[in-house]
């Protein structure tokens, strides 16, 4: 299988992540969103960032400049209909994805594959929402995604052995580390996580320690980068809250519930860094 243009659906944080580095790897990439508006921004986002890294003397200026010449922002999914890989990285949202699965197999060539970035939803699922079920696999990057290392594979039930195998080895040609999960929710880096930052959740709404005081106690009596609530603000607090819903439902375990502060704070609109506020202001 051969990998040469790639799209990408969805140009948040996560989704410009990885067209940046889809770039840097030589792939031409097509970014789609809602609009042409939308993915000119991330473009430009992108183009921003990189120029940071000229300052510092990271990255040459005509590498730069290739690389954004890479990276076309198209106006609809129907664009994508010359990729060989199409990656969709849209909000974690269980009936939208599912949509966009289905506008992305009634666009994409018959032979293309389909890869989502859910975190916690079932590959499996949305596999079957599409004609060619046995071409559909997670591929999971961390945020942010042109730092972190990792990329979780994740195999629905009727992937094909080839076709995990090829986009396994297209995440290791980026230069990133794979681990292979099951399709069970969240996988394994959120099954993980998302109890963790739940659990400081609630360990701060009893009053256990301040949000400041919690971090701190993470980063340095555990040498974690971050503190959950550092972490929590960067993914986005409604990401966090959606995904912690995903292992509570698809488990159905009480031990996974959201903790009500959580819910508060994304009913108030307070979703982290990308607004402004969360549990820190920014
Ligand atoms: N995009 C691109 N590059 C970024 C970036 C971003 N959003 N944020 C930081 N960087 C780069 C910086 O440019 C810098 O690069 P250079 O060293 O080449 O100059 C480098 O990362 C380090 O940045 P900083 O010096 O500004 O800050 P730092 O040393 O404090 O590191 C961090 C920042 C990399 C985010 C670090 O704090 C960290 O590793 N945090 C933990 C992140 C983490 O746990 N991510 C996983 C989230 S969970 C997830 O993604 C799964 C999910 O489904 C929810």
């Amino acid at each position: 299988m051969k990998f040469e243009r790639v799209g990408v659906l969805g140009t948040g944080q996560m989704g410009a992540g990885i067209c940046q580095v889809a770039a840097a790897a030589g792939h031409t990439v097509l970014m789609a969103d809602i609009s042409k508006e939308i993915a000119d921004k991330s473009r430009a986002a992108i183009g921003k960032r990189l120029e940071k890294a000229v300052e510092k003397g990271k990255m040459e200026k005509a590498a730069l400049d290739a690389l954004m010449g890479r990276l076309v922002a198209v106006s609809s999914v129907a664009e994508l209909k010359d990729v060989d890989i199409a990656i969709e990285a849209a909000t974690e949202n269980v009936d939208l994805k599912l949509k966009l699965f289905k506008s992305l197999d009634d666009a994409c060539k018959p032979e293309a594959i389909l890869a989502s970035n859910t975190s916690s939803i079932s590959i499996t699922l949305m596999a079957a929402a599409t004609k060619r079920p046995d071409k559909v696999v997670g591929m999971h990057f961390m945020n942010p995604v042109p730092v972190m290392k990792l990329v979780e594979m994740i195999k629905g039930l009727q992937t094909k052995d080839e076709v995990f195998a090829a986009v396994k080895a297209l995440a290791e040609a980026w230069g990133k580390t794979t681990t292979v999960s099951s399709d069970y929710p969240g996988f394994m880096v959120n099954r993980l996580l998302i109890p963790f930052l739940n659990e400081a959740c609630y360990a701060l709404m009893e009053g256990v320690g301040t949000a400041k005081d919690i971090d701190t106690s993470i980063k340095l009596g555990l040498n974690h980068p971050m503190g959950p609530f550092e972490l929590a603000d960067l993914i986005g607090l409604d990401t966090v809250l959606a995904i912690a819903r995903v292992l509570h439902n698809g488990l159905g375990d009480s031990k996974y519930r959201p903790s009500p502060l959580l819910v508060k704070h994304v009913e108030a609109g307070w979703l982290g860094r990308k607004t402004g506020r969360g549990f820190y202001t920014y």
